[in-house]
């Protein structure tokens, strides 16, 4: 039995696609990986890793309009379902090479008991110091940190209310705010390939990895 089918489907998918692009120099939601633009990657793997909805948060066809900051947006992809599901799943759709395996392991995730979310993690293989923009402060050991990807699945109701209580935090992902709200957030293996296009060079790095898959 599929991930999915073992969780009776019980996840609804959101897929944030309504950023400017400020460093990549212009929006990215139709931008075009191959043959379909980048959101439309990510949504199609949600459908077939077996999600009951998805909601896709943009100017694109069949989207609900985003906000000002990500975290408006998934707010506003949240006031968007249809039907409230027990765990939902916030993707950035800037990460279109998100493949089905990741997100069965996020779900799967969800079956620790007593927790509120769940992230994939990567381990950090640059050397990480801490500046103030020109000095170097201090370096820390990077195994005490890990870099975090998307899709990030939350109980329903904890997502909900944490976005109720900081309307100020300006946080560049879910888990902050569950975190915030008190929530337990567990992590588990991402992948190294689900990359997220930030500047121009990362489109030909998809490109290179969406053509090692097919070897
Ligand atoms: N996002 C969104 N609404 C916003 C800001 C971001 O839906 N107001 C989405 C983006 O479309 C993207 C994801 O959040 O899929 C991750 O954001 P990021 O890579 O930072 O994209 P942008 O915010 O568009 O880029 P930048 O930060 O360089 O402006
Ligand atoms: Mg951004």
């Amino acid at each position: 039995m599929s991930s999915a089918a073992a969780h009776g489907a019980s996840f609804v998918a959101i897929v944030v696609a309504a950023g400017s692009g400020t460093r990549y120099g212009r929006p990215k939601h139709d931008l075009i990986l191959r043959d379909k633009p980048l959101w439309r990657w990510s949504a199609d793997t949600f459908l077939a890793a077996g999600v009951s909805e998805v909601v896709v948060v943009g100017d694109v066809p069949g989207g609900v309009p985003g906000g000002p900051r990500r975290r408006d947006s998934v707010r506003l992809g949240l006031e968007a379902v249809a039907t409230d599901h027990e765990w939902v799943l916030i993707h950035d759709a800037a990460r279109p090479l998100v493949l089905v395996s990741l997100v069965h392991t996020v779900m799967d995730g969800t079956r620790q008991p007593g927790i509120h979310g769940v992230i994939p993690v990567t381990a950090i293989t640059d050397t990480i110091k801490q500046t103030n923009g020109d000095h170097v402060l201090a370096t820390v050991d990077r195994r005490d940190f890990v870099a975090v990807q998307t899709p990030q699945a939350f109980r329903t109701d904890i997502l909900r209310s944490a976005h109720l209580v900081d309307p100020d935090d300006d946080a560049t992902d879910d888990a902050s705010l569950v975190e915030r709200a008190g929530g337990r957030v567990v992590v588990v293996e991402g992948d190294a390939s689900n990359l997220k296009i930030t500047f121009p060079g990362d489109l030909v790095i998809a490109e290179a990895i969406l053509a090692e898959r097919e070897r």
